[in-house]
């Protein structure tokens, strides 16, 4: 039987979208912003990470082939974070344009100066010119206050201090506040987001307005020894983790998973020789509903912190 003739046309799956030949590397597979600039889709992060392990990790990482770290000022690490990139640049291991580093401006820095001034402080500790995204890291409880420090990123991103510019823990109303305030969309807006809280309405709602969506805590709490995940792993030969990394690849999402061991940052980047199907997806995406699955594990942003 001529197979092409006798079967009807597969509709391309999200995961056949992002991986049909099972080749894409994600941790150099970049995904297109709303400014052109592209972005790595899989990195590391390194909240609550010590300033030793920072360091380890970050240069883990960068030999494993990652080339997007997410930091921000408050986790303390910026420094080390830099020296790590100084160090594999020193090493010939990468320069400075193949990588992608984040950091955030924290809220006892909102408004308009005071934004443009935390940037150089983060710049300072990291030892570089510019960073490649600079966000916002939580809307404030004042909207007078992240509307001029959205205003300032936009001034950043125009004298290069940024490439890029975004929010964290934004939802449609504080979006449309700075949006109308500015005209100016955010490239990014990272949310928790994992298998217990899939995000799918401010997902939707991001991708409306032409913004990349980020996971933060992408593995969640709890969730690796889920028997829906454990199970998946198995059938795949894979780790639990690896199998919540690709969940949120094969959807599209940025993501860089933390981990204080370097074995388990090369575990974390190690995802190409796998694919989830269709089925394993929506089952994984089904935990949002699922009692035995974390729910939300961070602050939610609408009871906004108080400066
Ligand atoms: N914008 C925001 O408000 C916000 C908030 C939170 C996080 N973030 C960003 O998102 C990044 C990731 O989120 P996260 O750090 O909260 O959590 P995560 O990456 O989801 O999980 C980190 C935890 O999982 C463990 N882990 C990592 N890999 C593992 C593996 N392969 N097997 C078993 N355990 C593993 C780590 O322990 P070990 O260290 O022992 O491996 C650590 O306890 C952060 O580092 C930060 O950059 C942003």
């Amino acid at each position: 039987m001529n197979r092409s003739v006798r079967e009807p046309a597969k509709r391309p799956t999200l995961a056949s979208m992002t991986d049909t030949t099972g080749t894409t590397d994600f941790k150099t597979n970049p995904i297109t912003l709303n400014d052109g600039h592209e972005i790595p889709q899989l990195g590391l992060g390194v909240w609550e990470l010590s300033p030793e392990d920072a360091y380890s990790s970050v240069r883990a990482a960068i030999t494993a082939g990652a080339r997007h770290i997410d930091t921000a000022a408050i986790y303390g690490n910026e420094k080390d974070v830099g020296r790590a990139v100084a160090d594999a640049i020193a090493d010939g291991e990468v320069t400075r344009e193949d990588l992608y580093i984040t950091t955030k401006l924290w809220n006892s820095d909102q408004g308009f100066d005071s934004a443009k001034k935390a940037i150089e402080t983060s710049l300072g500790n990291l030892g570089l010119d510019y960073v490649d995204l600079y966000l916002i890291h939580w809307p404030s409880a004042h909207e007078e206050r992240y509307v001029d420090s959205w205003k300032a990123l936009i001034d950043l991103r125009t004298a290069g201090k940024t490439r890029s510019i975004g929010v964290a823990n934004f939802y449609p109303e504080v979006l449309d506040a700075i949006t109308e305030a500015t005209g100016v969309v955010p490239a990014i807006n990272q949310i928790e987001l994992h298998p217990g809280l899939s995000q799918r309405a401010q997902r939707a709602d991001d991708s409306k307005r032409g913004i990349v969506t980020q996971s933060w805590t992408p593995l969640g709490r709890g969730l690796l020894d889920h028997p829906v995940i454990a199970g998946i792993a198995e059938t795949h030969g894979v780790t639990p983790a690896q199998v919540i990394i690709r969940w949120h690849l094969q959807q599209g999402i940025v993501v860089f998973p933390r981990s204080s061991k370097p074995e388990r940052v090369r575990e974390n980047l190690d995802v190409d020789g796998f694919e989830l199907t269709t089925a394993d997806i929506d089952a994984i995406t089904a935990l949002d509903d699922d009692e035995t699955a974390a729910g939300r594990v961070g602050a939610d942003p609408r009871d906004t912190p108080e400066n």
